[in-house]
């Protein structure tokens, strides 16, 4: 019986640490509330379909896609982002990079910051179910 409380205790301790280090690095993410955050891109990024826009390349399946490839985007992509090598399968890249893009794609277009971490990281868990 008293093994059983500590495992239980101990288990319960180790649960609460990793939430704590989870909320730390922003990570964690919530999709309905990275719902809400993504509001903020749709001006210039369609989210439900794959057209892209004038203003930027559409979202939809961003997940997992190699960056700068949205073929309806591609004559105007900036300089830097097809070369990157960047592949949005990263949340830790796809975090810097919505924190500030040039900091991953020297010369990027998106003139689009994103400070919040917890944000970046709700939205981040959105975009994964844009598919
Ligand atoms: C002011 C317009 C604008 C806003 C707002 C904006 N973006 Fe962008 N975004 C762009 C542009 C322009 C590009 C293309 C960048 C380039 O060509 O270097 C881009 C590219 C991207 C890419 C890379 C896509 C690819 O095909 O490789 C991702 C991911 C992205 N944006 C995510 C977001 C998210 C998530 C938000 C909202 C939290 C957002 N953007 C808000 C303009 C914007």
């Amino acid at each position: 019986m008293r093994k059983v409380v500590l495992a239980t205790a101990l288990l319960l301790a180790g649960g609460a640490f990793a939430e704590l280090s989870a909320q730390e690095r922003g990570k964690g993410g919530d999709p309905e509330r990275g719902k809400t955050v993504a509001r903020q891109c749709v001006a210039c990024h369609h989210l439900d379909k794959p057209d892209a826009k004038p203003t930027g390349p559409s979202l939809l399946g961003v997940w997992g896609r190699a960056a700068g490839t949205d073929p309806q985007y591609a004559a105007k992509y900036g300089p830097g982002i097809k070369e990157s090598g960047v592949v949005w399968d990263n949340e830790e890249i796809l975090d810097k990079y919505l924190e500030n893009p040039q900091s991953v794609i020297k010369g990027s277009r998106m003139a689009f910051r994103l400070a919040d971490p917890q944000k970046r990281a709700d939205v981040i868990a959105y975009l994964k179910t844009l598919k």
